[in-house]
């Protein structure tokens, strides 16, 4: 039985509290934690699915000048899907771990790679795996301005676009391919410039700086190194913006037009904006491909008042990821016993582009074994890729879900909205949205499932990461 369940286990950590009583007693369809505030979310079944039209969230952020809407790529909110085509999750969570592998592998030696050295960067600069779990955001470019949606990743410096003439190849998007010949803003940039040496190596073409970006998954893009008028809303137009205008092109883009680079990069949209934002931006994941959430830049109008923040580290100081410590992990308000030194051994960054968190092995297990005991009382499903605790709630009509509660430096602790708790593959087979990396020694990463409903405030000038709870739907 449950009641006795629970009994039971806050008992053997409360000794005889007048709490255990009150669990004892609880109606069915709610859990208490240590001091008797509600530790479980209760959902019916069918808000755990996604819906298959499109509710856009009104977002408190949306009256803010510098907002762009963000959109799931593959959600009914998105206009790159044409049609109705399932998200196919086996090959999401594949690409996902392909890009969990690239980042790993450039921070396998302590390092995040991309130093600042031209040996680590030589003979290109190479990017990240772009992975079919982004989001996407449409801005404008050139005079008069072209409407193009972009990936954001916060993993990746440069942003570009596909540009005409398309020499050999480039890949369907579904918008017209962005052509500088239109566009009485465009300019190549030199050579000679710094700006193109930022780039990190030197290729030219005669007198026109080129890039060439290759990621983990074999994409890449090449083509000039060139200045635009970026139209990111009506008000907000950044004049000589840096970016790629990409000639050649492969990859499984899927319809969008290219990427923004929002890391801490000279040539990041970050640093690039960095007098008229402060590197201050933020964004919120919606809850679901069928809403809608934002991607904000400065700190114009604030994001909601209750933010926490949490260092950003910088070391090492080129690191193309942004850092944070992971201190702890609840479940149910009750702190799992984790050594500290799980977290700390390998180190964890913040990514927008990685959808599921990786977790120390040793942190994941007492996660999942402690969700585990808290959902006895449901049907266990077969395990799905990278998930091995996954739940058959066909037959329920509501359920509850222990809350799940990360502890970062400075004191934060982010309760996890339910979406980040829960992958729901189909209403059979509904997962625990965590994997555990290969061993404790490798880079931890908070992905973005976790970060769902959450404003995410990159204060990138002042060292810290905010979290603010209802971000958006
Ligand atoms: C989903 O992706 C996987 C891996 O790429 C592939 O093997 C499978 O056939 C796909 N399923 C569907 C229904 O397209
Ligand atoms: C890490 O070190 C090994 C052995 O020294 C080397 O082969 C590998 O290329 C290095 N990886 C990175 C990303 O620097
Ligand atoms: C361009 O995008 C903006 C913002 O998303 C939208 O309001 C506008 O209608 C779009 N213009 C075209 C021509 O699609
Ligand atoms: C790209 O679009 C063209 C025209 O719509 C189509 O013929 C082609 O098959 C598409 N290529 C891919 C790889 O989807
Ligand atoms: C940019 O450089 C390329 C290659 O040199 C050239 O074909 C193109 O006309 C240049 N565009 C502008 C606007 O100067
Ligand atoms: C747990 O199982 C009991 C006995 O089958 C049932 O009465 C109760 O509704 C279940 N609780 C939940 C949350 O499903």
């Amino acid at each position: 039985m449950e009641s006795s369940y629970f009994c039971a286990f806050k008992g053997a950590r409360l000794f005889l509290s007048l709490q255990i009583l009150m669990i004892c007693f609880m109606p069915k369809g709610h859990t208490y934690g240590v001091e008797g505030k509600i530790a479980s979310h209760t959902a019916s079944i069918s808000s755990l699915l996604p819906s298959p039209s499109c509710s856009s969230s009104t977002s408190k952020a949306s009256d803010r000048k510098s907002t762009l809407e963000v959109i799931h790529k593959h959600g009914p909110c998105s206009h790159l899907v044409q049609g109705p085509s399932p998200l196919n999750h086996t090959k999401l969570l594949l690409q996902d771990e392909s890009r969990v592998n690239w980042i790993q592998s450039q921070s396998s030696n302590g390092s995040d790679g991309l130093e600042d050295s031209a040996a680590a960067r030589l003979p290109a600069r190479s990017g990240i795996t772009i992975g079919t779990g982004n989001y996407v955001v449409t801005i404008g470019l050139g005079t008069p301005k072209k409407n193009l949606t972009l990936a954001f990743d916060t993993g990746s410096p440069l942003t570009w676009t596909q540009c005409e003439p398309c020499v050999r190849s480039c890949y369907n998007q579904s918008e017209p391919r962005f052509n500088p010949s239109q566009s009485s803003s465009y300019a190549n940039i030199s050579c000679t410039s710094t700006s193109c040496s930022q780039l990190g190596h030197l290729e030219c073409s005669g007198t026109t700086c080129l890039y060439f970006i290759r990621y983990g998954d074999q994409s890449t893009t090449t083509g000039f190194f060139a200045t635009e008028k970026l139209t990111l809303t009506p008000t907000e137009v950044i004049d000589n913006f840096e970016f790629g205008c990409g000639e050649k092109n492969r990859g499984l883009f899927l319809g969008a037009a290219g990427l923004m680079g929002l890391s801490d990069d000279k040539i990041s949209i970050v640093q690039q904006t960095a007098a008229k934002y402060g590197k201050h931006f933020s964004y919120c994941l919606p809850s679901s491909p069928s809403s809608t959430g934002h991607l904000t830049f400065g700190k114009d109008g604030g994001a909601s008042s209750s933010v926490s923040f949490t260092p950003l580290s910088k070391i090492p100081p080129s690191s193309q990821f942004y850092r944070i410590s992971i201190e702890g992990i609840s479940v149910g308000g009750n702190r799992l016993s984790i050594p500290s030194t799980v977290f700390s051994s390998g180190g964890a960054i913040i990514d927008s582009g990685t959808v599921i968190t990786r977790l120390p092995p040793t942190a994941y297990s007492a996660l999942r074994d402690a969700f585990r005991t808290a959902m006895a009382n449901y049907t266990k499903a077969p395990a799905f890729s990278l998930f091995d605790t996954c739940y058959d709630f066909s037959k329920e009509s509501t359920v509850v879900v222990p809350f799940i509660t990360f502890s970062f430096a400075g004191g934060v602790e982010v309760n996890l909205d339910l979406s980040g708790i829960l992958y729901p593959v189909q209403s059979s087979q509904i997962c625990l949205a965590f994997a555990a990396n290969p061993a404790d020694s490798n880079l931890g990463i908070y992905g973005n499932t976790q970060q769902k409903t959450f404003d995410v405030v990159y204060d990138v000038a002042g060292g810290k990461l905010g979290f603010g709870s209802n971000g958006c739907s």
